[in-house]
């Protein structure tokens, strides 16, 4: 039976096998066990010698027992070592961490430019009243701004629009705080424009209104050099050309000289560059004194306040930034463009 258990015990590869092992011989149906019960019926001296057989038995079992399981528990430790080894070496899976779109990055350049001015940032709904996004902009509805080939209406509403120009947000802030008010009001514009290479019928805008006491045209003019050249660089001119919008009197565009021909250097501009064709001017922006019916409109005091206000199209300073020559580029989302930037 010695024999027996121990080359059991031996051959137990596994820790299961050897617990099997130990109930096979030494459990309460092996043959240990039986011939425990039958010391009862052995004379007292054969039971004393049974009994110290029985215990050497025991010891010597347990002692090979305990060897063996050290042996088959180390291994398996050394087994599972081996199988969940971790190379430290490998070089880690590539990830494709996201990044701000080229619009996002120059939109937010736009603000910060403002914001280091003194600019609030102004949020409003892109879904608008036509009262915010017209009426209260001195454009009534029968302005041709209104046209449906123009704006985009929401089917089944009264008179709201998809809004056009960010301007809506400085009517909702006019009419919402007293003066004086300096925000920004960046934001996505929507125009029942067809697409080409220059016009989307979704664009991104950077509006801004400055009303206080005073406000003059010299102050918007300083405030646009000051953003073109925070923009395009340190020594563009810019310059103011009339021109009309309902909500600004007077109103203008706003060119920077164009850096692509040299002609920002005081140069004139070369007639093949592909960006000013040689005027040597850019167009960047439309702006204006707030026109006083706006103000009375939205519950300011013309004979108390004065204002200006600008709008810079994101897509348009973006393009010329970066030589991006299609509008169509910023919402292809095509990978190779994306993270060019
Ligand atoms: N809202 C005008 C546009 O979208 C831009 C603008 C803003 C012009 C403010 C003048 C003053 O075209």
């Amino acid at each position: 039976l010695q024999a027996d258990a121990l080359a059991a015990i031996a051959d137990a590869e596994r820790l299961e096998d050897l617990d099997e092992v130990r109930v096979r011989f030494t459990g309460k149906k092996s043959a240990l066990a039986g011939i425990q019960k039958s010391m009862r019926d052995l004379t007292p001296e054969g039971r004393k010698e049974l009994g110290q057989q029985l215990n050497a038995f025991r010891d010597r079992f347990q002692a090979a027992f305990d060897a063996r399981r050290e042996e088959l528990g180390s291994a398996a430790l050394r087994q599972r070592l081996e199988s969940e080894r971790l190379d430290l070496s490998l070089p880690p899976r590539r990830l494709a961490p996201g990044r701000p779109h080229l619009l996002t990055s120059v939109e937010q350049e736009i603000v910060d430019v403002f914001v280091g001015l003194g600019y609030r940032v102004a949020e409003g709904p892109e879904v608008e009243a036509g009262a915010f996004n017209f009426d209260l902009l001195n454009t009534p509805p029968d302005h041709p701004a209104r046209q449906e080939q123009d704006t985009i209406y929401v089917a089944g509403a009264d008179d709201v629009v998809l809004r056009t120009q960010t301007s809506a947000v400085q009517a909702r802030t006019m009419t919402t705080q007293a003066p004086p008010v300096a925000v920004v009001c960046p934001g996505r514009v929507y125009r029942a424009d067809s697409v080409d290479a220059t016009h989307s019928p979704v664009f991104t805008q950077v509006e801004g209104l400055l009303v206080a006491e005073d406000v003059s045209m010299a102050d918007l003019r300083g405030t646009l050099l000051a953003f073109s050249r925070a923009l395009f660089g340190a020594d563009r001119e810019i310059r103011l050309r009339p021109s009309f919008f309902p909500f600004t009197e007077p109103s203008a565009e706003v060119d920077v000289a164009c850096g692509f021909c040299g002609a920002a250097d005081g140069r004139a501009g070369d007639p093949d560059c592909r960006v000013c064709s040689g005027t040597g001017w850019i167009e960047i922006l439309g702006a204006g004194m707030v026109d006083p019916n706006v103000l009375s409109a939205c519950g300011y005091d013309p004979s108390q306040v004065s204002g200006f206000a600008f709008g810079i199209g994101v897509e348009r300073v973006a393009m010329l930034r970066h030589g991006v020559r299609d509008i169509r580029d910023f919402y292809d989302a095509d990978a190779r463009f994306l993270t060019h930037f």
